[in-house]
């Protein structure tokens, strides 16, 4: 049996769990790996130091090598190296968001034009099975919309401030110590990492190219114990929350921040570090997918996965795959955050005068708000009150103009927080 010889770029933690998974069969033989430092203790047992060399364009250029497999994250060296080995004639596997997200177009013609796949399993919630299902097996479907949990990061922080009553700096801190959240956390909570997935999740989903740019963010640093306890008073939980939506203007919404959902739905459910997916569809109906999102193994599944698909086309056509190349070039019109609708909790705090809620009421009323639930729970010592409400659906421009009246007329304080409600998860 001819073997497939590959090339990995990185030897890291999922790049071990790769190495290891791959041992098992016969067909593969892993003929380099670049590193960064040949010396590094590493975590696998007989390593044959002989594999491993610093120079990765090294591998690029490696006339025996069929299959780079790209694990060290970024932008550059991995576009670079990635560009030299389609250029070179090999296929490549990749678990690179961030690269996907802001390159993810060029490099897929790329590859095109030199009759080369990239596949990328591991790149969007690591052991879920995502991408191949959608390209494949959901491939009847018009997928209208995409709802996901895609950092583990941030729902183990959510989780535990739900499940400790803790502060956000609380439990970060202890998420730190655990080695949970890194310790520059920003890419994970403010929700930069989840994007990067959601473009090129929503870019196959929708069918349209959905660019890094397009997505409006916010992370979860701003959520208050206090916000997650009247969440769950309201019946709610609250999620960092991957949305994607063809609205029926024909644009795309996609965004990342937290939301409030309710705990009829199976993403209220989805705890500590695991992900979910939960596709919109026809003829499909609603489909959610959920795993480990990330960790040695689960993303060594998915990685290992895509290379051993590709070792048993290589050489059985000159086109293999088709269904897994990527070619979504129709560009799509985004919503603006402020033309999006929504239900919204908001949480104020306002003084203790008479006819404050009627006020609210009436502002709201003009606007032609609605209000699903308001909730005021006494007067605190310095005569202020807390007010919680959570509306119907409306324009976000128009909550955003009814906070400002409201601040302007005198009738609130403080607005301690503003979230958006998940209609129908
Ligand atoms: N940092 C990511 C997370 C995992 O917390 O889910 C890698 O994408």
């Amino acid at each position: 049996m001819s073997k497939i010889k590959i090339g990995m770029i990185g030897l890291g933690t999922v790049a071990s769990g790769v190495f290891k998974t791959l041992q098992d069969f016969d067909n593969i033989e892993i003929v380099k790996i670049a590193v960064r430092d040949i010396n590094k203790p590493r975590n696998i047992e007989n390593l044959d130091k002989n594999l491993l060399t610093t120079d990765a364009m090294s591998i690029v250029n490696d006339k025996s090598i069929d299959v780079i497999v790209e694990l060290i994250g970024g932008v550059e060296p991995a576009k670079t190296l990635i560009t030299t080995a389609i250029l070179n004639g090999k296929h490549v596997v990749t678990a690179n968001k961030e690269l996907l997200a802001k390159h993810g177009e060029e490099l897929f013609d790329l590859a095109e034009k030199n009759n080369k796949v990239i596949l990328y399993e591991g790149a969007i919630a690591g052991g879920i099975p995502l991408i191949m299902p959608i390209k494949t097996i959901l491939a009847a479907n018009k997928i209208s919309k995409i709802e996901a949990i895609l950092n583990g990061t941030t729902n183990y922080i959510l989780t535990n401030m739900d499940m400790k009553h803790a502060s956000y700096d609380d439990v970060l801190k202890e998420a730190q110590n655990l080695g949970y959240a890194e310790a520059d956390p920003t890419a994970d909570v403010e929700g930069f990492d989840a994007a990067y997935k959601l473009a090129t999740l929503a870019t196959i989903s929708l069918n349209k190219r959905i660019k890094i740019n397009d997505i409006y963010r916010e992370g979860i640093s701003k959520v208050t114990a206090d916000d997650i306890k009247y969440a769950n008073e309201l019946g709610y939980k609250i999620k960092l929350i991957a949305h994607a939506e063809l609205t029926d203007e024909n644009t795309a919404d996609v965004r990342v921040h937290p939301m409030f959902v309710s705990k009829s739905t199976t993403l209220a459910h989805i705890d500590y570090v695991t992900n979910a997916v939960t596709i919109t569809g026809f003829p499909i109906g609603q489909v959610t997918l959920s795993g480990p999102g990330a960790g040695e193994f689960p993303t060594a599944s998915s990685v290992a996965g895509d290379i051993i698909v590709l070792s048993h086309e290589i050489g059985t056509t000159d086109y293999i795959l088709p269904m897994m190349r990527c070619n979504h070039s129709s560009s799509v019109k985004v919503t603006n955050i402020l033309d999006t609708v929504n239900k919204y909790y908001l949480s104020l705090t306002v003084s203790n005068k008479v006819g404050v809620i009627g006020k609210l009421g009436l502002i709201c009323a003009d606007k032609g708000i609605s209000l699903a639930s308001v909730l005021q729970k006494g007067v605190s010592d310095d005569n202020t009150a807390n007010i919680i409400i959570i509306t119907e659906l409306c324009k976000e421009k128009d909550i955003l103009e009814v906070i400002d009246l409201l601040q302007k007329e005198g009738c609130i304080n403080k607005l301690n927080s503003m979230i958006r409600v998940a209609n129908d998860v």
